[in-house]
């Protein structure tokens, strides 16, 4: 389709639009700066529902999950060059509220608490990261309302804490997980890619070849695994890593084997990147 979709800043713009249809409908929740990663997350929300359905996306950068002195303020806003690659993809409808419709009345004060799994791995680093992400997802489901709600692997935890979410609050959505689009280097997409100089992102590869020398090691079980992925982050001093760990697909931190995920968190420069894969281990 070569139609706008329908771009609304309100919830009552919002409402209005769900109201247009009954069919099933599936969202796409971004923060824009949107790249191939978002666009096959789309085109997943669309064969979910198929044409009949009702595919939204939403665009929002919530402060809630920044923490003081990240990159709130200077996150890319590439708002008219979203909304070409929404029309590209069929959405149908584009939420993009300011921030005084979202938190009317300031920062939330009731939030969701993400439990244990918040405050590891990636929560080690941003301890409140979680829940401003956790408390953006359940305000921006309950605003939509939809059938199914698309999310990227690429962000591995958040997707597993969206679940948990979900699952422990009763929340009547089916959360869908999409794998992650890379580069050809096989760099994930990442709308913070923007922040590496070209020599950063030479290095930034060495994440994804490390995680895929892991993933080759899976039959030799979990100590090859972390060794082999660990050799090659060794090779690149310039990448300041924060954690390279194997856990169970859900990441709670029972004992391994089996279906695995192995996970990588490192700065490089300014940039913060994260990256993880699937591991089959013997
Ligand atoms: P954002 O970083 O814009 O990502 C939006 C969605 O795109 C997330 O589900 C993310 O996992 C997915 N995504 C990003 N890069 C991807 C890639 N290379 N391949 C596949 N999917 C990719 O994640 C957020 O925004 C926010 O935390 C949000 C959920 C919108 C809440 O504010």
């Amino acid at each position: 389709s070569v139609e706008t979709p329908v771009v609304v800043r309100t919830r009552a713009g919002l409402a209005e639009a769900l109201a247009e249809s009954d069919a099933e409908s599936s969202v796409v929740m971004t923060m824009g700066a949107l790249h191939d990663g978002h666009r096959a997350l789309i085109r997943r929300a669309r064969a979910l529902v198929g044409d009949a359905g009702q595919v939204l996306a939403t665009i929002f950068v919530n402060p809630l999950q920044f923490a003081e002195g990240e990159d709130f303020d200077r996150y890319p806003r590439t708002f008219d060059k979203d909304l070409a690659i929404c029309t590209a993809e069929g959405v149908d409808v584009v939420f993009a509220p300011e921030q005084a419709e979202i938190y009317p009345d300031g920062p939330a004060r009731v939030t969701v608490d993400p439990g244990p799994l918040g405050r590891e791995l990636e929560g080690a680093a941003r301890p409140t990261h979680f829940a401003g992400v956790l408390t953006v997802v359940a305000k921006l489901l309950n605003l939509t309302v939809p059938t199914y709600a698309v999310f990227g692997e690429k962000d591995y935890q958040q997707l597993a804490l969206i679940r948990r979410m979900v699952h422990d609050l009763d929340m009547p959505y089916e959360i869908v997980g999409e794998p992650t689009v890379r580069e050809p280097s096989g760099l994930a997409l990442s709308s913070r890619n923007r922040y590496l100089s070209a020599d950063e992102r030479q290095i930034a590869a060495a994440l994804s070849t490390a995680l895929a020398e892991g993933v080759a090691a899976g039959p030799r079980g979990r100590d090859a695994v972390l060794g082999a992925a660990g050799a090659i982050l060794d090779q690149h001093p310039e990448l300041d890593v924060d954690y390279l760990e194997l856990r169970t697909p859900d990441l709670s931190a029972e004992p391994v084997h089996g279906e695995a995920r192995l996970l990588v968190a490192a700065r490089i420069g300014s940039a913060r990147l994260l990256d993880n894969m699937a591991v089959q281990l013997i």
